[in-house]
């Protein structure tokens, strides 16, 4: 089982910008430095570039498309919002839902989260659901063990994030077995915040993956903190 590093660019970034990005970064010794490594990436642009990173990464192995967020509500009347159906016929791998920014600016509850991930699961995306050591409890209580089994859990402390302060990566190990136990125990967890190429592998020795927001927006620094992961990180 490869471990995931996910790239959130959040709302930065024009059409002109992403496909710059994409060329700099789609390099065949990024390829083969993935398999190596036995890592995945997934990239999780705004919606309106899904169709661009979808032909970009469609015939690369290892490389993913991810989104954001996703609308609560299934296909239908819900003007603005993009639903799990809208998205699938592109490969969309993987759907952020419940990032501490979705609840802090747009007041996203951990009931809102639990329905985006059933609106996720049955439209056959991965849910990345997001938790912090304040919500974590409550956001596990919302769906069943059966439910957390198919998602993947981010533990990403709030003041880590984009704070350039990560997280000390023993709390971070302690955090791990305590969501496993408050989720399900075959749940993969991923840490976010503040993940640089200089931390990177000390936290991949304890989670599956990281989330990685400020350090992906450069492709220049996204592709060196790649290749600084070591090989190959002890897998969970
Ligand atoms: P950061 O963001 O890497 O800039 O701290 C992480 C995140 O928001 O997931």
């Amino acid at each position: 089982m490869s471990k995931l590093v996910v790239a959130n660019w959040k709302s930065n970034k024009n059409q002109a910008e992403v496909k710059l990005w994409l060329k700099q970064f789609l390099t065949a010794d990024l390829l083969l430095t993935l398999k190596k490594l036995n890592l995945s990436v997934a990239l999780t642009p705004a919606f309106v570039f899904v169709d661009l990173i979808s032909q970009a990464v469609s015939d690369k192995e290892n490389v993913f498309l991810a989104t954001q967020d996703i609308s609560p509500y299934p296909a239908g009347s819900y003007t603005g919002a993009v639903s799990a159906f809208n998205l699938s016929t592109w490969p969309v791998k993987y759907v952020i839902v419940g990032h501490s920014e979705r609840r802090r600016w747009f007041r996203e509850t951990s009931s809102d989260v639990a329905l985006k991930v059933e609106q996720a699961l049955a439209n056959k995306l991965t849910p990345i659901v997001c938790v912090d050591e304040n919500n974590f409890k409550e956001q596990a209580g919302k769906l069943s063990e059966s439910v957390w089994k198919q998602c993947v859990i981010a533990y990403e402390p709030k003041n880590a994030i984009g704070s350039g302060l990560a997280a000390d990566v023993s709390e971070v190990e302690k955090m791990v077995k305590k969501i496993k136990r408050q989720f399900s125990d075959t749940t993969k967890v991923l840490y976010g915040g503040s993940v640089t190429e200089l931390n990177i592998n000390d936290f991949l020795n304890v989670v599956d993956g990281v989330l990685v927001g400020h350090e992906s927006l450069d492709a220049d620094s996204f592709l060196n903190l790649i290749r600084s992961v070591k090989k190959p990180p002890k897998l969970i």
